[in-house]
């Protein structure tokens, strides 16, 4: 079998980085990106040595440009395309802002588009391409109206990017997390709450299965629809939320 590689956006910490662990272990070449030097350089540390870390801004095209460059030089070609680079801005109608606005949907949208349609000239015939959303896309939370929306309308793009693919035996799904305990989930809830641990606590306690996720939860989702086990899926949501959401 040729060898597997993966390229995943947003891989220097939390959802990204799980997922780098465990194709990593599974036999992959893997590479990486992060926006922020102090992520791309605690990522160098703690990933295995002989994955890729590079620095990229999600939103910028060139940026992407020369990811796609070093990372063709360095495997020739990707079998996984994991898109998880993404923000989450809480912002009610009375504090919406445009700059956030625009940082949203330029990351969780605008770079997602963009960083597939310059990967495709890697992408092996038979690749999986795996796009982070989450189940707040379809759901109501005070203050996730904007992200909510750039992560829908990746939702809606998914059965048309499938479709688009399908004659090159390329799948494309969607994997969407619930609230998952990785640094975002954490950076946002310390911005509305003195006492995260508490605020963890309940939120789990409202989870039909009684936590909330581990980035290991979603990654091995990730790794799975990478997989040939998920050979005849495409055009698909794969919600990994312990439940919630579920329930009227
Ligand atoms: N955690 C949850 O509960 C949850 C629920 C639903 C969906 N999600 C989605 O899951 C994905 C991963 O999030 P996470 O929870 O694992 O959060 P995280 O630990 O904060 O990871 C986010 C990753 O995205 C990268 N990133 C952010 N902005 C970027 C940009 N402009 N260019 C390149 N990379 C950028 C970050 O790099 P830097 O650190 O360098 O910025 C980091 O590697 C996101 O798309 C998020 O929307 C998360």
């Amino acid at each position: 079998m040729s060898a597997r590689t993966a390229l995943i956006t947003g891989g220097t910490s939390g959802i990204g980085k799980a997922t780098a662990e465990i194709l990593h272990n599974r036999g992959y070449r893997v590479a990486v990106t992060g926006q922020r030097p102090e992520s791309v350089a605690r990522a160098r540390e703690e990933l295995p040595d002989d994955v890729l870390v590079l620095r990229a801004d999600a939103r910028s095209l060139a940026d992407t440009d020369t990811v796609v460059s070093e990372v063709g030089a360095r495997f020739g070609s990707l079998t996984t395309l994991f898109l998880n680079a993404g923000v989450s801005r809480p912002m009610t109608l009375d504090t919406g802002d445009e700059a956030g606005y625009d940082e949203v949907f330029a990351v969780n949208t605008k770079g997602v588009f963009f960083t597939l349609v310059k990967a495709l000239p890697l992408l092996s015939d038979g690749a999986s391409v795996i796009v982070t959303v989450g189940i707040g896309a379809t759901r109501s939370l005070t203050g996730n109206s904007v992200t909510a929306g750039s992560h829908a309308a990746m939702l809606g793009m998914i059965p048309t990017l499938a479709l688009e693919l399908a004659p090159r035996g390329i799948r494309v799904n969607a994997v969407s997390p619930g609230f998952t305990d990785t640094p975002m989930t954490r950076t946002s809830l310390r911005a509305q709450s003195d006492d995260v641990a508490a605020t963890m606590a309940a939120m789990a306690e409202k989870n039909p299965l009684g936590r909330l996720a581990v980035p290991e939860d979603i990654a091995g989702t990730v790794a799975f629809l990478a997989s040939d086990d998920a050979a005849y899926i495409t055009g698909q949501e794969l919600v990994v939320s312990g439940g919630a959401g579920m329930t009227l």
